[in-house]
């Protein structure tokens, strides 16, 4: 069994729609389990009890939302001193609404979470460009949901971008698999 937490907040549903779909990618994969928790839910026996994590923002201000920091600076600081994640998979996802063409943001919405999350001593899955759909939304470090036009008209994120976000969740639990209990960080 291969366990993977899925974490995420959103307000408008569409971060949301994203993890959903990344919970369906994880498990399609034979022996994939979703655990699928809101980022005000988690604990740090989720944390130690997941082979990897999916962390999935919408973009605030051209960061991640703040439940997502909040608990990334109460659950898993702790993480970080008793050295719990070393050595497990993490992948990330983003939706934005991308007013004026580009999506101020989105790419430091990204980097500050995996930042994190190598903090921990997590390895970094990253979304290769042939990957069905990369075309639709997708950065080398996961898929990027656009919920809105250049005008802020509010659409949601699109079939392929959600297609995307199951894909990358294949390979995070696909990497998961093989890392487990290889103790890559042991002396
Ligand atoms: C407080 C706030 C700040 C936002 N800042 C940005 C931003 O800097 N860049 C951007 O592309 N979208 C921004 N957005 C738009 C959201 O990222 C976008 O609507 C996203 O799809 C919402 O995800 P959700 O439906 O999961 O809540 C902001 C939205 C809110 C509510």
């Amino acid at each position: 069994m291969t366990t993977i937490l899925v974490v995420y907040a959103s307000d408008y549903g569409s971060t949301e729609k994203m993890a959903l779909a990344a919970a369906e990618g994880i498990n399609s994969v034979p022996g994939g389990v979703a655990v699928i928790k809101k980022a005000e839910e988690v604990t740090a026996e989720d944390m130690t009890a997941s082979d990897g994590v999916l962390i999935g923002s919408p973009v605030h201000m051209g960061s991640m939302d703040w439940r997502v920091k909040k608990m990334i600076d109460t659950v898993c600081s702790g993480l970080w001193m008793q050295n719990k994640m070393n050595g497990k998979v993490v992948g990330a996802f983003a939706s934005g609404g991308g007013f004026g063409g580009g999506g101020g943001g989105v790419e430091l919405t990204f980097l500050a979470m995996l930042n994190n999350f190598a903090e921990l001593g997590m390895l970094i899955v990253p979304l290769p460009k042939m990957t069905p759909d990369y075309k639709k939304g997708g950065l080398h470090w996961g898929p990027y949901g656009r919920s809105a036009d250049e005008d802020m008209n509010h659409g949601g994120v699109s079939a392929e971008v959600l297609a995307l976000t199951k894909r990358h969740a294949v390979h995070v639990t696909r990497a998961a698999a093989a890392l487990k209990d290889q103790a890559l960080f042991a002396d």
